[in-house]
């Protein structure tokens, strides 16, 4: 394995060697939230679920070569626009919110970083949007809402901590985080298809997501629905997933001492080819 980039190598720019590394099946991280390795995170974390800037930037790195072009249809207080800054990409992010936006131009200032392009919209009209149409993206690298996870109530051990309030991301009725398990899984199809409008052929889509629990009348693993969903999608290919480890977050006593409820202390990273026929 060279320690030297591969001159066919057109995806990135690392060696053999980071190339292996960064296929590790398991991420586990336990990153800082203070200090300058929290990358700002007293103001990030007014949002629910921000991604840490260095998790983005491994995949950023693995993605894209420098100066490739990265969107976020779903792009929150800027994790993956943190970390295209970082690592010398350029990106575009849409979001709903412009208190969202207004977090993210806080946060640049305090790490003086030159802001991204940040467009607040509905990310399912992107392909009006001349910031997202003006050059084609090399990669999509998105985190979108859990279908309406944010948006319930807690119960069990959360609400008995007082951690039982809902946190929807945005009160809004567009907001994919407000819909129905199935109707969140076509309206993020809609997103996808337009925003696989703006992707260069062979370029990547690469989607956080995790799991609900199970109910009796569906199992509720989110991750496997939206590779079903997606997979459908003319020209995009399934291509594995990564697990995100988040060893930062509690460990409940769900079920305690009666039953097995599963915590969620990990992420899925779903990665997805664009590889249109013609
Ligand atoms: C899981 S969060 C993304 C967090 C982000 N990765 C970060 O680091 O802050 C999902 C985001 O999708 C946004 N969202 C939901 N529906 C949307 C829509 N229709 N158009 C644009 N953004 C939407 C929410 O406002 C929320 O910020």
């Amino acid at each position: 394995m060279s320690g030297e980039v591969d001159p066919r190598n057109r995806l990135n720019d690392l060696t053999g060697r980071e190339w292996t590394y960064a296929l590790r099946s398991v991420i586990t991280t336990r990153y800082p939230t203070s200090g300058p390795e929290g990358y700002a995170h007293d103001l990030r974390r007014a949002h629910p679920s921000p991604k840490p800037p260095q998790l983005i930037a491994e995949l950023v790195r693995f993605f894209t070569r420098r100066d490739g072009h990265v969107l976020d249809p779903f792009a929150g207080v800027g994790g993956t626009l943190l970390a295209c800054s970082l690592e010398g990409r350029t990106a575009v992010g849409v979001d709903l919110s412009p208190s969202y936006a207004e977090i993210y131009a806080a946060v640049c200032e305090r790490l003086a970083l030159a802001p991204q392009t940040y467009v607040v919209g509905d990310s399912r009209g992107l392909a009006g949007l001349p910031a997202v149409a003006a050059r084609p993206f090399d990669l999509i690298l998105t985190d979108p809402p859990y279908a309406a996870m944010q948006a319930r109530e807690k119960t069990g051990e959360r609400k008995k901590r007082g951690q039982g309030a809902a946190t929807p991301f945005t009160a809004s009725p567009d907001d994919l985080g407000n819909l129905g398990y199935w109707e969140f899984l076509g309206e993020l199809r809609r997103v996808i298809e337009g925003a696989l409008a703006c992707l260069r052929p062979r370029g990547h889509l690469v989607l956080f997501t995790k799991d609900l629990q199970p109910t009796p009348e569906h199992h509720n693993m989110l991750h496997a629905d939206i590779t079903t969903t997606l997979r459908e999608v003319p020209g995009l290919e399934y291509r594995g997933y990564r697990i995100w480890h988040d060893q930062s977050l509690n460990l409940y006593p769900f079920g305690y001492p009666f039953a097995f409820v599963a915590n969620q202390q990990h992420q899925f990273i779903l990665i997805f080819r664009y590889m249109p026929q013609g």
